[in-house]
């Protein structure tokens, strides 16, 4: 597009002032601003400016009225039933061995609650070798592709700010083992933020104040990127996708797959019975007949805290942001037949004022807009969901300390290790709490999950002693 109509552009939707100090910067800054605006969709701004900014608190009890908890598979051990799961895990199965699923890793967060310096994929979690959480989702892909016969891809969805150092970790450590050709990094999309007053914030006077479109965004990034025909082309049908943040996760879970496959779902969930009310998950809904996820942020207290006639919570299927994604319904949103609504949020934005100064705001400033993943659930035909044990497949790392943390996140794969080791006749000095006494590690490569775990461990001719230090 020229420049001046660009300019005019941003000047007709009244967001002129991104131009304010166009005049003072060098040729090599004008083109990157220029590049950036044109990067800018000035109509959905606009949109957002208006439902968005301008109040619309009226709407929020309608939101929640004739809201119900989602019914959802329960595991055998609840009261599921048994001969289904078995029938899904054979059906997950034969998908593998047919080369039909690819795994995808949302990864383009800030990771601010972290307080870690580069992308949250590179922070060490295991206790004993202290791999990467890349590193053990690397390993449990590569494991499952030798079991199933088949190597499977694996999409990354990275963000223009960590999306260089992502690609630098994975060369500088050989793909841990993949086939470069089928570890796949591509950029999330990006949003301006906005002052209240739905002006477009500056960050340096000749940078817009750009972050990353939410992880909803990887729907369109996935199509963008080229990354839904190369499925298409390598005949696979489904992602199992999965967050950066949680080295439990089953990352390939062949029962999760043959759900999905049998029931013909478009995408399909994990569901978890929350650990207490105040747990900062997402909560399985239906709505107007629609499976939704409503966020723990906006789920009203009173909803939160209400109890069903058995005195446990109502709303107390947990969203662990699991999915299996259909790549056709992935296509199909991607193209525009339905779109996700953007979300708000309130931000302290750094940014330059009228006069060319930067300030550093102390309370929030701005608003960001971000997708939601799960807002594709009401668009998708037969959605399944499936209730998991936390055990086997969450627990993220999110804070520094305490709850979610790397701490809590080390003593469950332990727990997760010393599970699997006494289920196969090991001895394993366990503490009182069930946490292994001594600190070890299996790596994925030996079992990623129950089942290889016992074949690996089967064939070992001297089962070692569980003791400091042992790595599997
Ligand atoms: C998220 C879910 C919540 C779920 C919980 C489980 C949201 C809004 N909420 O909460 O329903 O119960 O996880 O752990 O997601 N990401 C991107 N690009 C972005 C933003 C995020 O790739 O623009 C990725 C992050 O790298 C991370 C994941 O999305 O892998 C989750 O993001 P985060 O903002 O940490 O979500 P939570 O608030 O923890």
């Amino acid at each position: 597009m020229e420049t001046s109509t660009l300019i005019n552009a941003f000047n007709n939707a009244g967001q002129g002032h991104v131009f304010a100090f166009f005049n003072e910067l060098d040729g090599e800054a004008k083109r990157r601003l220029l590049e950036q605006a044109a990067e800018v969709d000035l109509e959905e701004i606009a949109r957002l400016n208006a439902t968005l900014l301008g109040g619309g608190a009226g709407a929020r009890e309608d939101l929640f009225s004739g809201l119900a908890p989602a019914p959802y598979e329960k595991l055998p051990e609840n009261g599921g039933d048994l001969a289904a799961w078995r029938a899904a895990k054979a059906a997950g199965e034969a998908a593998l061995r047919a080369g039909q699923v690819a795994a995808f890793t949302v990864a383009g967060g800030q990771g601010t609650r972290l307080g870690f310096d580069g992308p949250k994929g590179t922070f060490p979690v295991t206790p004993v070798r202290k791999a990467t959480l890349f590193q053990v989702f690397a390993e449990k892909i590569l494991a499952a592709g030798r079991r199933y016969g088949r190597p499977l891809h694996w999409f990354i969805m990275t963000s223009h700010a960590n999306h260089a150092a992502t690609e630098a970790f994975f060369r500088g450590n050989g793909f841990f083992g993949l086939a470069e050709s089928h570890v796949h990094l591509f950029r999330q999309g990006r949003m301006p933020a906005v002052g209240f007053d739905g002006k477009i914030l500056l960050e340096t006077k000749g940078s817009i104040a750009m972050s990353p479109d939410g992880h909803g965004g990887s729907l369109r990034a996935l199509e963008r990127s080229g990354s839904l025909d190369l499925m298409e082309r390598e005949g696979v049908r489904a992602l199992s996708y999965f967050q950066v943040d949680n080295p439990l996760v089953r990352a390939i879970d062949p029962a999760f797959i043959g759900w999905h496959f049998t029931r013909g779902s478009e995408l399909s969930s994990k569901l978890l019975p929350k650990a207490y009310p105040g747990e900062k998950v997402g909560h399985f809904c239906v709505k107007d007949g629609r499976n939704v996820v409503v966020e723990y942020s906006d789920l009203p207290e009173a909803l939160q805290q209400e109890r069903d006639a058995a005195g446990g919570l109502r709303f107390n299927g947990g969203s662990i942001a699991i999915h299996v994604f259909d790549r056709e319904f992935i296509r199909r949103l991607a193209g525009g037949a339905a779109s996700l609504p953007f979300h708000r949020a309130d931000k302290k934005i750094p940014c330059v004022d009228a006069g060319g100064g930067l300030s550093k705001p102390s309370k929030p400033n701005g608003v960001k807009f971000e997708l939601f993943v799960f807002d594709a659930l009401p668009f998708a035909k037969n959605p399944v969901i499936i209730e998991t044990r936390r055990e086997d497949d969450f627990s993220p790392v999110k804070n520094a300390e305490g709850v979610d943390s790397p701490a809590s996140c080390r003593r469950d794969l332990l727990r997760q290790y010393g599970r699997w080791l006494a289920a196969n006749g090991a001895n394993v000095p366990l503490g009182a709490d069930g946490t292994p006494a001594v600190e070890f590690e299996v790596s994925p490569l030996f079992g990623y999950d129950e089942d290889s775990f016992a074949e690996s461990w089967d064939k070992l001719p001297q089962k070692p002693i569980v003791r400091n230090g042992l790595c599997l």
